[in-house]
């Protein structure tokens, strides 16, 4: 008896689907065939990095390798500290307020949607003075508040931001100096451009988006912020004991860490740097938009200015046309393209696992059915 469900794929090339899920999201092809070619023999150690005990140097090679290239990327220089923590963007939303602030004190915060809300939530569990200085909830989260504009509260410890909200497809493209430390949940563009990091004091991802796998968050931490934590932290949730052990305290998410490090190499030799990753991205989204502005058919509600260039978000007319599109997307080998649960539309997430050739496919989908209705 042949039991086909174990042979591998006739043509793995050819059996791949262009994969616009919002994260866990599509990897970039090159890092995935280095990852086969590597998982049964890693470096010559005779095992996958699955295999491998976590206090092997190679190991501790491919955290401290990683959180090198991500300094050198972003060009940090010496102001940042990078971890590699687990429990996702949700554990920073309790970490965060933690490290940087005591009870009683105020905290400042953005609402700017459903995971700004999430953190939010999360922080007022703990006890702080917590005030949402500015929301997007007025036009439905469709445009991010003005940075320059906001009014912060004198001896706020931090203004808290999720610069590209994945759910309702804003961005926030910049950060201007601020009177108070801003932290920024970055899970959904981290990576994906060249920031200007001057004005920013903490920064998360979580990396299952742009850089790698559910299971590992990077948090970037400026040095001057760690004078500010409090000795009374449990250990494990103190920013400084991951900082202290190089992201060995406990196991780390070895694995996860790994395929980050493969897309920092990617990022770096193959694309050559955020900068020409960034004009790639971008593209990528104009390409989108343009599609999108240019048929009556779909609507993108959110404000020009405020559009994200990681998620997508529209509309067609009706619910059963939107549901027609989902299902003949899927048909064409088009995934991931039907909208957050709690928001309806369509979400196209546009990482930098997303090529330019599978936003292409997308497009002239959608211009073939707009054509049909
Ligand atoms: C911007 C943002 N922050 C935080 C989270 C939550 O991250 P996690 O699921 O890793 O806890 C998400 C999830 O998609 C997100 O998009």
């Amino acid at each position: 008896m042949q039991v086909t469900s174990l042979l591998p794929p006739k043509n793995i090339y050819e059996d791949r689907v262009v994969n616009f899920y919002a994260g866990p999201g599509a990897l970039p092809f090159p890092v995935l065939e280095r990852v086969r070619a590597e998982l049964f023999n890693f470096n010559g150690t005779g095992m996958s990095v699955m295999e491998i005990s976590h206090r092997n140097p190679q190991i501790q090679f491919i955290i401290d390798d990683s959180a090198e290239r991500i300094k050198r990327l972003m060009e940090l220089g010496d102001d940042f500290e990078v971890i590699f923590l687990q429990g996702g963007g949700s554990l920073q939303f309790l970490m965060v307020p933690m490290n940087f602030s005591n009870a009683g004190d105020r905290i400042d915060y953005i609402d700017t949607g459903y995971w700004a809300e999430k953190a939010i939530k999360a922080a007022k569990t703990l006890g702080r003075d917590l005030e949402i200085i500015a929301s997007s909830r007025d036009c439905n989260h469709t445009e991010v508040p003005d940075l320059n504009k906001i009014k912060l509260r004198q001896e706020a410890k931090y203004l808290h931001l999720c610069s590209n909200n994945t759910v309702v497809g804003t961005q926030f493209h910049g950060f201007p100096k601020l009177p108070i430390p801003i932290v920024a949940d970055m899970s959904s563009d981290f990576m994906s451009k060249v920031i200007d990091p001057t004005n920013l004091s903490c920064i998360y991802a979580h990396a299952q988006k742009n850089v790698g796998l559910s299971g590992v968050t990077v948090v970037l931490i400026r040095k001057e912020m760690l004078a500010k934590i409090s000795d009374n932290l449990p250990e494990f949730l103190d920013y400084r004991t991951h900082i202290q052990r190089k992201s060995n305290y406990h196991t780390p998410p070895c694995f996860s860490i790994y395929i980050t490090w493969h897309i920092l190499r990617w990022i770096e030799e193959d694309i050559g740097g955020l900068e020409k990753l960034g004009a790639i991205n971008k593209k990528k989204a104009e390409t989108l938009y343009r599609c999108i502005d240019t048929n009556s058919l779909f609507n993108c509600a959110v404000e020009k200015a405020s559009r994200s260039d990681m998620n997508v978000v529209f509309t067609l007319p009706t619910e059963e046309l939107q549901k027609q599109f989902i299902e003949e997307a899927f048909e064409e080998k088009i995934v991931g393209v039907a909208g957050h649960r709690t928001r309806g539309g369509c979400r196209v997430s546009l990482y930098n696992g997303v090529t330019q050739e599978a936003v292409e496919v997308l497009v002239e989908f959608m211009e073939k059915f707009a054509k049909k209705h």
